[in-house]
């Protein structure tokens, strides 16, 4: 089966820090959005040009940062050029995120009406009092608005959920989460809180002012998502995405499955092979920077050759990830490599992997220990 290719653009901005993440989002009140999407377009042409065979795409996600923040227009001005550069494979995923306090209901609208057909809406938490933890700018009120509102007006979406948030007990989580499930959307993300170096959060958890969930409460908590969404019919395909059959997200599938993709936008990273030659592609971080960078050079991008075995040792980290697991055949002819037979069965008489169809995947004693089974596999 091919990867595919899709494309990702990050928008860097955000109206708040919220103080557990540390993604490429920073705070600017006024900016000249026009040139931020030509820049975002010019960076697009440079990778475009850089391909003699330009592919389909079958996926583009507008990530953030806040991309609802952009005006529907620069939306559009965005997925114009793709479409100029690109073919577009036929019912291409257009995804965007979307903060339910930049969410009003013309916007969803008009960003539908752009071509936008799937969105993935920062839910977080349903309760005042976890939002504010949280720093989030929105009330569970609006969170609840945005939910239906997405499920109403978008043929696809997705939320997301932050749960082990510290004294959140089993019952809580699991009265949150059911709600969440009776939104109806065809897609959950539901991560862990984690502690990110260089956040708010992990200065408050180094002066001890906050505390997570220990491994036993925590992994609880993972059961419990595990159970209600798989009764809810929207079983695992990752380690913390959820969805019906069918309405995987295909730009992560991307990703899983080591395919290409092409990053515009500050932060943005690509994967991108020409020829036999597989390259990661790195923007510039800093906003301002990047922007000068694409208005002097055409692009921020730096272009970087991936050795086989890195590229190998990468499919095999991205693809372990998937409920599905990794393909055998595809891996072992693509990078010419064998997969150790022996540590396989080791794993599997373990019952740390599973082989069936032709491929391996974790099982879900071996998604716990998902590190040290890659690292036999890789040996
Ligand atoms: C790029 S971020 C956010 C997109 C959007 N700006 C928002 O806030 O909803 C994508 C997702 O990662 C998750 N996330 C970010 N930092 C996290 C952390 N430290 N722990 C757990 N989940 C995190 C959040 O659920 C978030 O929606
Ligand atoms: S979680 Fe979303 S809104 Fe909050 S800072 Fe990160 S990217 Fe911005």
């Amino acid at each position: 089966m091919s990867a595919g290719f899709g494309v990702y653009i990050h928008w860097p901005f955000c109206v708040a820090k919220c103080p557990y993440c540390d993604f490429n989002s920073h705070v600017r009140t006024s900016f000249d959005e026009a040139r931020w999407v030509a820049g975002i377009v010019r960076e697009l042409e440079a990778i475009a040009s850089r391909q003699d065979m330009r592919p389909p795409v079958e996926s583009v996600f507008f990530g953030g940062g806040t991309p609802s923040l952009m005006q529907a227009q620069s939306v559009g001005a965005v997925l114009e050029a793709i479409a100029r550069l690109w073919p577009m494979a036929d019912n291409a995923e257009i995804t965007l995120e979307a903060n339910p306090n930049s969410v009003e209901q013309a916007r969803f609208r008009e960003y539908r009406t752009a071509g936008v057909n799937r969105v993935s809406v920062g839910v977080q938490a349903l309760n005042d009092a976890d939002l504010a933890f949280l720093g989030r700018k929105h009330d569970a009120k609006e969170a609840r608005h945005a939910a239906a509102l997405a499920v109403e007006i978008f043929p696809r979406a997705s939320l997301d959920l932050i749960y082990a948030r510290p004294t959140q007990s089993v019952e809580e989580w699991k009265e949150e989460l059911r709600a969440a499930l009776s939104f109806g959307s065809e897609h959950l993300s539901l991560y862990q809180l984690t502690i990110e170096p260089g956040t708010a959060f992990a200065t408050a958890h180094a002066q001890g002012k906050l505390t997570t969930p220990g491994d036993d409460h925590a992994a609880a908590l993972y059961e419990v998502t595990q159970e209600l969404c798989e009764a809810a019919g929207r079983p695992a395909y990752e380690i913390s995405n959820h969805a019906r059959a069918g309405a995987e997200c295909r730009h992560n599938l991307i990703y899983w499955r080591y395919g290409d993709y092409a990053g515009a936008g500050p932060g943005a990273h690509g994967r991108i092979s020409l020829g036999a030659q597989r390259f990661a592609t790195q923007a510039e971080r800093l906003p301002e920077r990047w922007l000068a960078k694409t208005e002097e050079l055409g692009s921020s991008l730096i272009w970087e050759e991936i050795s086989r075995e890195d590229a190998a040792r990468e499919h095999l980290v991205m693809a372990m990830r998937l409920a599905e697991g990794m393909n055998i055949d595809t891996y072992e002819r693509r990078w010419n490599a064998s997969l150790p037979r022996a540590q396989m069965a080791a794993l599997t008489a373990e019952n740390f992997l599973v082989q069936a169809d032709g491929h391996i995947a974790a099982t879900p004693r071996g998604r716990l220990v998902l590190n040290r089974v890659i690292s036999e596999l890789a040996a």
